[in-house]
């Protein structure tokens, strides 16, 4: 962890006028708060949302705090294909350029095996495989040259989890079909987060690409993610989980600031993993971390990208390098 004197917040992004952000799970928690401060700080945000009652609301909740915000809802279901590809492509045809891509849409812990539209399991579906499809779909908006000649590149940030540690990356058993437990999943589909962040930073930095990819996470944030999740198991503890969580974790505003700082601080770097500076990194304010070593397994991490290309059937196009 790098020592940090200045504490960052919201009130540090540096202003984003002329720039647009696409967020995805942006009407609840961690990604409702992006969208909030980008907004504030005068990007165009688009919130990526399944359910478009909640995406409007959370619309009108920006609004009502920021009212010269220029903010939009895009239906997006990540645990389906279709959605996604329809998503994609409703962005694409308005042909902007897109600086900011937040993947942060996710659920947690799910105490039975559910599957996507798709038929892959729901955690690895969405929180992996929704977000690796959408990113590649995304990357001619991410690559096209932006309004502003000498603006900063775009970004790719993806939020990942302490989670991460102690996951098994299992290539052969990545849909859960044998010995399905909520929690591995979970860990599994954060630590693929990281795989992915990652990967595309070396692919990206190959190809001389103008844009960087970064991997992030928000501590512990008191978050639906908890009560939609966990909550839902029959034993006393998974039912008191979300009380707990609302008495001792960080407020989502608070969790949204890794996010933010990596979304736009100019001293970020690609290929990095930033989180939060408190004990064992569950609170705090955002700073440089280290991911567990395994995240920095380069070849398996190329063997998930081959497998994700081919279960999503999204193959990234990137320019070719240029000398
Ligand atoms: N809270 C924490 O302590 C914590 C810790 C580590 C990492 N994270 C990560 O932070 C991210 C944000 O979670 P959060 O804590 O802010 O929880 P949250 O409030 O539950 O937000 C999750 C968002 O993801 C959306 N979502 C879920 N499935 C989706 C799908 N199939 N398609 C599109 N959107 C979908 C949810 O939409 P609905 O409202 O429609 O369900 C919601 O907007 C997640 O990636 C999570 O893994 C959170």
């Amino acid at each position: 962890m790098t020592p940090a004197t200045h504490k960052w917040t919201a009130a540090d992004i540096p202003p984003q006028a002329a720039r647009l952000a696409l967020i995805t799970g942006a009407n609840s928690g961690i990604g409702f708060h992006t969208a909030l401060e980008l907004a504030r700080a005068r990007c165009g945000v688009i919130l990526g949302c399944r359910d478009r009652i909640k995406g409007d609301a959370a619309r009108t909740r920006i609004l009502a705090q920021v009212p010269a915000a220029h903010v939009e809802v895009l239906p997006l279901d990540l645990a389906s294909l279709e959605s996604i590809r329809a998503a994609a492509d409703r962005f694409l045809s308005t042909g902007q350029h897109l600086d900011l891509l937040i993947n942060n849409a996710g659920v947690m812990a799910l105490p039975r095996r559910q599957l996507t539209r798709d038929g892959f399991e729901l955690q690895f579906g969405t929180n992996h495989l929704g977000h690796f499809a959408l990113t590649g779909l995304l990357m001619p908006a991410v690559l096209s040259p932006g309004p502003i000649s000498g603006a900063p590149m775009s970004r790719i940030v993806t939020v990942s989890s302490i989670a991460h540690r102690g996951a098994t990356m299992d290539l052969a058993n990545l849909q859960w079909e044998r010995g399905y437990r909520p929690w591995p999943a979970y860990r599994r589909s954060k630590l693929a987060n990281l795989f992915f962040g990652f990967e595309l930073e070396r692919r990206l930095e190959r190809a001389h690409a103008p844009a960087i990819s970064i991997v992030v996470h928000p501590g512990v944030s008191n978050t639906n993610l908890f009560a939609s999740g966990p909550g839902q198991g029959r034993s006393l503890i998974a039912k008191l989980t979300p009380a707990f969580i609302a008495l001792f974790a960080q407020s989502d505003a608070q969790g949204a600031l890794p996010t933010l700082y990596a979304a736009t601080a100019p001293e970020i770097r690609g290929g990095r993993f930033y989180g939060c500076d408190g004990f064992r990194q569950m609170y705090g304010y955002p700073v440089e971390v280290r991911a567990e070593t395994q995240a920095y397994d380069e070849a398996l991490a190329a063997r998930l990208w081959e497998i994700s290309e081919n279960l999503t059937g999204v193959q990234y196009r990137l320019p070719e390098r240029q000398s």
